[in-house]
């Protein structure tokens, strides 16, 4: 079970993208909860701003500390008095892991470059809290006092951390148990193991004039396992030779991705 908290000026954006298909389902099933709540809702002026002007000048509008540092306040607030609950009948030891502090992750193209070994250590995490920020940012002293990691989705700039957010909670309950219809497809696809998928078919046998390659219906299941690795060497060693040095290849797999290396550069 997992307990994923957003804080962010737009909650339905968030909701919205994370409550279909399989995140959707693993809420309902109760192996994953994920609440957006609003910063807004944390306001202290009557008007229920959030942003203002940054000292010094500059373009656009930044987030004040004090509403973020409120809501963040009222989540961790939450997750202590459920833990409290639950540990009453716990002993001493669990008691103390359940007491470390929760990882707060702040969207930034700042931060370190999220991947999927980030999303599997992330997985192991009871509680998560995201910070999403918007306009131009987020006043720094609040960002210092609560933010334990800085991270970012990739080279380039986005509007907002929602986005980032959204991607990162995906890619992380996935790999959470049971998510997902069973244990092992998690780890079977891209990026497990350094390598990309194989190529998959399904009905009908023909489209388009194009065959499903004869082994698939062989029935053959060695032959057909065999296949797929080499296919998943192949498209590796064509799209994504940064990724070879990491796998772990049999030699015979090695001279394949060297084979295609060198169609490669042609
Ligand atoms: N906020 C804006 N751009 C971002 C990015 N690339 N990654 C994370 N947070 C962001």
């Amino acid at each position: 079970m997992m307990n994923i908290h957003i804080m962010t000026l737009f909650p339905e954006m968030v909701m919205g993208g994370l409550g279909t298909s399989i995140i959707g389902r693993a809420m309902d099933k109760g192996i994953l909860s994920i609440e957006a709540v609003n910063i807004r809702d944390y306001a202290y002026n009557k008007h229920q701003s959030v942003d203002d002007y940054p000292y010094g000048g500059g373009a656009g509008m930044l987030m004040q500390a004090e509403p973020v540092y409120q809501c963040y306040q009222a989540i961790q607030e939450k997750i202590n008095a459920a833990k409290r609950e639950k540990s009453a009948d716990i002993d001493k030891e669990e008691k103390s892991i359940s007491e470390k502090k929760t990882r707060v992750l702040y969207m930034s193209p700042q931060g370190r470059t999220f991947s999927q070994r980030m999303a599997e250590e992330l997985a192991e995490e009871e509680e998560l809290i995201f910070l999403c920020g918007h306009y131009e940012g987020i006043d720094e002293r609040v960002l210092e006092e609560i933010v334990t990691d800085y991270v970012s989705i990739g080279d380039y700039v986005l509007t907002g951390g929602e986005l980032p957010a959204m991607v990162m909670v995906d890619a992380i309950s996935r790999m959470v148990p049971g998510v997902l219809h069973n244990d092992v497809s998690a780890e079977f696809e891209s990026f497990q193991g350094n390598l990309l998928e194989y190529p998959q078919y399904s009905r009908p046998e023909i489209w388009h004039e194009k065959r499903v390659p004869e082994i698939l219906l062989s029935g053959h299941h060695a032959n057909i396992e065999k296949w797929r690795r080499e296919q998943s060497v192949i498209r590796t060693a064509l799209n994504r030779p940064d990724l070879l040095d990491k796998a772990e290849l049999t030699k015979q797999e090695r001279e394949l991705a060297v084979s295609c290396s060198s169609v490669r550069k042609e």
